[in-house]
């Protein structure tokens, strides 16, 4: 007898960078990411028999379980991602039974490129198609952020997912966390580059301090609406009332705070330029846009270091070298922080065959691990793969 063919279906899902707006997701305000060229891929096909079988090819590991087994399982790593978005998908009990699902990825682990977030968007995208499941890429994006929350401990903002979902091929997405709006923008670079540099320093502390960030934000904006009930967000803040809200801080808040509403004027500048840039106004030189964004990424990096605290010494020392390089408009730690990569913004002619291996040398001497070079594009959200 012939055995029948099973359904399958590959799906690419991507990592992300954040051009500007970083911990503005979960502060009201707008952030300017995209998905580019390193992603995670998957297999998931039918299978003839009621076990469900999960592979990490990468890793070289497996995971096979019953469906009833599931929600009583321990997990870890990989594992809780997987399973968040299976339990949070909203399956019949009968529809995963049969199931196999095999990855890999080639975003690096842990350097601030959304790789779990790419995890949880591609298999939630995945699963929506397989079983015709007709949920929208907003639900998925809010699907992989609950997982996050859930099920990994991580009181993540949205971007990471709304980068992977809906990245689109050579643009950044201005994504407004409170209208939940995104609009696709082109970056006008003439011809500048944009790369990454990892500074391999994975923190352990990551996750803890990331929501301790997000809780004293939370506490600090119910200070801001004690006194001014009809504020609505962050963004909308008049400069008068910002003093007397300085004021009820304590001395730590009041830099988290600090670095925010920043960071929000630093967004607004750049999408002014851009546009402006977009629209061919004249007045904007391109030598001068260039080195205003360059700066931008500059102040953020020293925002995140010395108000957010979220850099580590790694980064700091790399970001001090590179900004040193004839040729480099400016650079920025990327990402949730305490480690992962910096994002450099250099000028066409810069060489990062020859500027980088100096930099990278005195690293090496200072800190004893080796700084990557990783070229990036800017790449299309979720999709389904030739198969
Ligand atoms: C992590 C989170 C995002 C965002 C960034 C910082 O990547 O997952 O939601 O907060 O940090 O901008």
């Amino acid at each position: 007898m012939e055995t029948p063919t099973l359904k399958r279906l590959r799906v690419i899902a991507p990592g992300r960078i954040n051009l500007l707006g970083e911990h503005l997701d979960y502060n009201h305000g707008i952030v300017l990411p995209a998905a580019i060229d390193r992603h995670f891929e998957f297999e998931i096909q039918a299978r003839q028999s009621p076990l469900i079988l999960i592979e990490a090819l990468d890793l070289n590991e497996q995971w096979e379980f019953l469906w009833a087994e599931l929600s009583s399982s321990t997990t870890s790593g990989w594992k809780n991602y997987v399973k968040g978005v299976l339990l949070l998908m909203g399956l019949d009990s009968h529809q995963p039974a049969g199931l196999h699902i095999r990855f890999t990825s080639n975003i690096p682990i842990g350097a601030g490129l959304s790789s779990s977030a790419a995890l949880c968007c591609g298999l939630a995208f995945g699963l929506n198609e397989f079983y015709d499941l007709g949920k929208t890429r907003q639900e998925l994006a809010l699907l992989a952020q609950q997982t996050e929350h859930q099920f990994a401990g991580v009181k993540c903002g949205l971007m990471d997912q709304v980068a992977s979902l809906f990245g689109k091929a050579n643009h950044l997405l201005a994504f407004d966390c409170i209208s939940h709006d995104i609009t696709p923008f082109e970056l006008p670079l003439h011809g500048a580059q944009l790369f990454l540099i990892d500074s391999k320093v994975k923190h352990n502390l990551a996750e803890s301090a990331y929501n301790q960030r997000r809780a004293s934000m939370e506490q600090a904006w119910s200070i801001a609406q004690s006194l001014d009930p009809n504020l609505q967000h962050w963004r909308d803040l008049p400069s008068e009332n910002a003093l007397p809200l300085f004021e009820k801080l304590d001395a730590e808040t009041q830099k988290r705070l600090q670095y925010v509403l920043e960071e929000i004027k630093r967004v607004e500048a750049v999408q002014k330029l851009a546009s402006a840039l977009a629209a061919a106004d004249l007045s904007v030189k391109h030598e001068e846009w260039l080195e205003q964004l360059g700066a931008c990424l500059t102040q953020t990096h020293m925002g995140l270091s010395v108000l957010y605290e979220v850099s580590c010494t790694e980064l700091d020392f790399l970001q001090d070298q590179i900004t040193k390089s004839p040729g480099v408009y400016g650079a920025r730690m990327m990402g949730g922080g305490f480690g992962g990569c910096l994002l450099v913004l250099a000028s066409a002619e810069f060489e990062p065959s020859s500027a980088l291996p100096p930099i990278f040398s005195a690293y090496q001497n200072q800190f004893g691990s080796t700084a990557l070079h990783y070229p990036i594009a800017l790449a299309a959200g979720v999709h389904v793969g030739a198969s």
